[in-house]
């Protein structure tokens, strides 16, 4: 028997919607809560018990949103607050919650809080920020070494106040001075504001950022992006922050969090996420970047060959820890990332790596989240110019490489692998012009290969990777085993299967996922008889008998259960 407590958020499924490219409702090119309305019955089906939505908030852009210049409203391209609530209604109505992003670790530098720090240095708003003073005056140099995420040194400096201002990410996207109490102040009334218009929880972006060392000291020289790194990620004070957000609000509300946590371990996790002095733990899940690092030191950008075993440890060691003590976010995709079939999986055998990379992490204990498009095995677009790319962080890689000599062809060559924009294209709907998603020029190229890969293609085809997303998540809910159950993982020296088991009341379940082309000779693990158990999952016909050991074929999966 598993000693873990059961909730609703271990046991609903998530879909992640980033509004710019999800759905055009009014058809002008960019996607909008119009969208979201019309297509609400096609999340439903999925069987997903929540949305997430990537900033809806008023934004010049310059991050798509996570630069927030009213964190109470909409964006006017996304609709009104009207049309939310019209949104949050039928999400509800249809069983699902609505969970809003929350950013703020910085808010846009067209935010009037910014506006005013920085045209009425005298008012309370300038210590909403971190100005400071250089080390020289006149600019010549800022106050210390670090080095932004997104855009350069990570101070911005203001001539009429002789004064810099930090941002970790890009220039428009100044940090906000949480050690002010004001600021927090700020940030709990934008938390009942949500939660009192009916939201259900909150997905806090980079939260494990929100503290800044005292004194601001110059971060390890010799890292080139995000330099000072050390000197803002998961201080203490993030903790007493969550505390008070916790305590005074979100505990009183029931409001649901997951924070989003770069550079988080299990270890340390533990200490945001299990419950203690018998208080609401901080956060109730993270999302941590472990497992999106197997072919990649750090950044997407910085490319390795695949790791399977790498992959495995990242998956495994968060299983075993968490269990019984915290709860696992499990995603293989999000905005943030390019496609999960180009990287872990083939493009070649798009259906079959698709569907065995669904089953791998949606079986594993922990709530899965869905973005959008992975439900149809989207994959990455080639542009052909550098100009047709958008994103802040794209241009940050160029302007780093282009000083070592690497040339714009060739960038173009990486960011085409690379690239977090491969998230961002709009979403296929059908086989018409932009793929169904607009008539009107749509903000980014739609995917060419539309034709093939798009939701009406995906519905019509029972055998389709959307239809085998939906048969998981019903299996997951049918299936207690599937959430609470225990894990163990097998062979786990083996370069090309993954094979873990799940284990709850007596039942047992066994999947067994392929990573690769080439055959390789599959045996049941001692204590498993592939011939007594039932075969629930398979991205080929199942064999006609079934046998206790199986020659692969590429990318296969096949899940086994025993009652
Ligand atoms: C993490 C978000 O997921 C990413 O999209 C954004 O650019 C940064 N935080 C900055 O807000």
């Amino acid at each position: 028997m598993s000693n873990i407590k059961p909730a609703w958020w271990k046991e609903m499924s998530v879909y992640q919607i980033w509004p710019r490219s999800f759905a055009d409702g009014n058809n002008d090119g960019i996607g909008d809560l119009h969208g979201v309305l019309e297509k609400l019955d096609y999340i439903k089906a999925l069987g997903v018990d929540a949305i997430w939505f990537s900033p809806l908030y008023p934004s010049p852009n310059c991050d798509y949103g996570y630069d927030c210049a009213d964190y109470k409203n909409i964006h006017p391209e996304y609709g009104d607050l009207g049309l939310f609530k019209q949104v949050l209604d039928g999400a509800h109505e249809r069983g699902m919650k609505v969970i809003m992003d929350l950013v703020i670790n910085h808010t846009s530098d067209h935010h009037e809080w910014f506006v005013k720090s920085r045209e009425e240095p005298e008012s309370e708003y300038h210590d909403y920020y971190y100005w400071r003073k250089g080390k020289k005056p006149g600019g010549k140099k800022p106050p210390n070494n670090w080095l932004s995420v997104f855009e350069g040194k990570a101070w911005e400096y203001n001539k009429e106040l002789d004064e810099y201002y930090l941002h970790v990410f890009a220039k428009g996207q100044p940090d906000l001075n949480m050690s002010n109490p004001k600021v927090r102040e700020e940030v709990k009334s934008i938390l009942r504001f949500w939660l009192e218009l009916g939201v259900d929880g909150f997905r806090e972006d980079v939260i494990t950022y929100i503290a800044k060392r005292e004194g601001l000291p110059n971060g390890f020289p010799l890292l080139p992006i995000g330099r000072g790194m050390e000197h803002w990620t998961s201080l203490p004070p993030v903790k007493d922050y969550l505390r008070e957000f916790q305590d005074e609000v979100l505990t009183p509300y029931g409001g649901f969090t997951v924070g989003e946590a770069p550079g988080m371990t299990p270890k340390l996790a533990k200490e945001y996420i299990t419950a203690q002095d018998g208080k609401q733990p901080l956060l109730d899940l993270m999302f941590h970047f472990q497992h999106m690092e197997a072919d990649c030191f750090m950044t997407d950008f910085i490319g390795l060959p695949f790791s399977l075993k790498k992959l495995k440890k990242a998956f495994s060691s968060w299983q075993r820890e968490m269990f019984g003590e915290g709860w696992n976010a499990l995603y293989i995709e999000n905005h943030d990332h390019p496609r999960i079939i180009n990287r872990y999986g083939s493009p070649k055998y798009r259906e079959a790596s698709g569907k065995m990379l669904a089953a791998m992490y949606i079986l594993q204990s922990g709530t899965p989240f869905i973005y959008q498009g992975q439900e149809i095995g989207m994959t990455n677009i080639t542009l052909d110019r550098l100009d047709q790319f958008k994103d802040v962080a794209t241009f940050n890689v160029y302007n780093l490489v282009k000083k070592f000599g690497m040339k714009e062809e060739r960038f173009v060559k990486l960011a085409n692998r690379k690239s977090r924009e491969h998230a961002r294209t709009p979403v296929q709907w059908k086989d018409a012009p932009n793929g169904g998603f607009c008539d009107a020029e749509p903000w980014f190229p739609v995917n060419q290969n539309y034709s093939e890969i798009n939701v009406e293609a995906a519905e019509a085809d029972p055998n389709s990777i959307l239809h085998w997303y939906r048969a998981l998540l019903q299996f997951r809910k049918e299936n207690p085993l599937v959430i609470y159950g225990g894990y163990q993982e097998h062979y786990k020296s083996s370069r090309s299967l993954y094979a873990y088991s799940r284990e709850h009341e007596g039942k047992r379940l066994l999947v067994v996922c392929t990573f690769g082309e080439k055959p390789v000779q599959f045996c049941a693990p001692k204590g498993f008889d592939l011939t007594q158990g039932k075969q629930v999952f398979g991205n080929y016909a199942p064999p006609e008998t079934q046998t206790n050991s199986f020659v692969t074929k590429p990318w296969e999966c096949r899940v086994y259960m025993w009652e």
